[in-house]
């Protein structure tokens, strides 16, 4: 919203969805493909419910807690009376813009968007504005347009802090242990939760690098915060991971020397950092160096039980689906939205009112307290 402060967090008013878009929502389902997601209500049925239509954009299937997000989300908003657009757009900035012209051209009354590129949706968004529908950035904040209302995500920079202290205290370095060889990672260069990741992290650790108690054969160690994209990884592909991993083994770790930490700001990284030191013959338990992450995905949950990753900082994606519903919920009710931070997040048009939750580290030793017994995950899931 123009000239947003602090003080003017405006409700957003909304157009209710005329009946033409019930006529729409049929085309839509029609043609909505299984690949990129699905429009219908709770009865299954694509008319409008009473509720009206939200938009739900979401990244990817490809990693797998974007599907956890969306579908939950899906349930949610469907029992509480809503029709929804689900859809996911493999990655491309251009599909993604695709399908929020569809939902603005569906009259949807409310998008949530998980962007792909935060620095891409200004236009689109400008749209759904001049149709006064109101937009919640999910997870991932939305940059460079004042046409985003609201903003929901676990604490991003908490989530890297977390990382870097988990290093800290396991290494010893506050007790002057080391040096240790370190090789940092970073996230999406076009995602603004990896810049946030990083010097959360970063701000832990490179008082170490700069002592000498971390050490980075690589020489790919960041001078600042600010230079984080130095060492991204695009689109967070697990396979250029372990490229990038590979190359720095095969050309920085020659003879005995040995890589001991390995900063990874999520599962997704780490998994194909993973697969790169099996090739490279590390032995878990033995040399294997201690890996972190992001996401309690099952393949690395699974690692952490085979002591091939130390740590993950689990993000419980159900909590964010429910605050989210909730905030939809206000939004349409015309209530005050309920947020707990207006300080933060401020995307280069203005403070977005945000709710954020607390992340939490998951060790080998939580998996079964943490995530089975909370029911994020099954004991079979995991080979339990
Ligand atoms: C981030 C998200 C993380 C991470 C990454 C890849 O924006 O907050 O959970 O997994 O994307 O999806």
């Amino acid at each position: 919203m123009k000239g947003r402060t602090m003080m003017s967090l405006r409700r957003t008013k909304i157009v209710a969805a005329g009946a033409g878009a019930a006529l729409l929502l049929a085309g839509l389902s029609a043609c909505s493909s299984t690949q990129s997601g699905s429009t219908t209500t709770a009865s299954g049925s694509t008319t409008a419910a009473a509720g009206g239509l939200i938009g739900i954009a979401m990244p990817t299937k490809s990693l797998q807690r974007w599907n956890n997000d969306g579908s939950h989300l899906d349930e949610l908003l469907k029992a509480a009376g809503y029709t929804t657009s689900l859809q996911y757009a493999d990655n491309k900035v251009d599909q993604q813009i695709t399908q929020l012209q569809n939902m603005i051209n569906l009259n949807a009354k409310v998008l949530v968007i998980a962007s792909i590129d935060g620095t891409a949706l200004g236009p689109v968004l400008a749209q759904a504005k001049a149709k006064k529908i109101a937009v919640i950035a999910y997870d991932r904040l939305i940059n460079g347009t004042a046409d985003v209302d609201y903003y929901a995500t676990f604490d991003n920079y908490k989530v890297g802090q977390l990382q870097g202290q988990y290093i800290e205290t396991t290494l010893g370095l506050k007790d002057g242990k080391g040096p240790f060889n370190l090789e940092p990672f970073a996230g999406s260069p076009d995602d603004n939760n990896a810049k946030l990741f990083f010097a959360g992290a970063w701000d832990v650790l490179k008082p170490y690098v700069d002592s000498g108690k971390l050490v980075v054969p690589s020489g790919k160690a960041p001078a600042s915060n600010a230079d984080w994209t130095k060492i991204g990884i695009q689109g967070w592909k697990s396979d250029t991971a372990q490229s990038e991993m590979d190359n720095r083994l095969n050309s920085f770790y020659q003879g005995t020397k040995k890589v001991q930490v390995v900063l990874s700001p999520n599962d997704s990284l780490a998994l194909g950092i993973e697969q790169s030191l099996e090739s490279h013959a590390y032995k878990p338990g033995g040399d294997w160096p201690l890996v972190t992450g992001q996401d309690a995905d099952q393949a690395n949950v699974k690692n952490m039980l085979a002591d091939k990753q130390a740590m993950t900082v689990w993000k419980d994606t159900r909590t964010l689906a429910e605050q989210v519903a909730k905030m939809v919920d206000e939004i349409i009710q015309g209530k005050t939205v309920d947020v707990n931070d207006t300080k933060t997040y401020d995307n280069g048009k203005g403070i977005v009112p945000t709710f954020q939750l607390p992340p939490q580290v998951v060790l080998k030793a939580d998996v079964q307290k943490a995530l089975v017994d909370s029911g994020f995950y099954k004991a079979s899931d995991l080979g339990l």
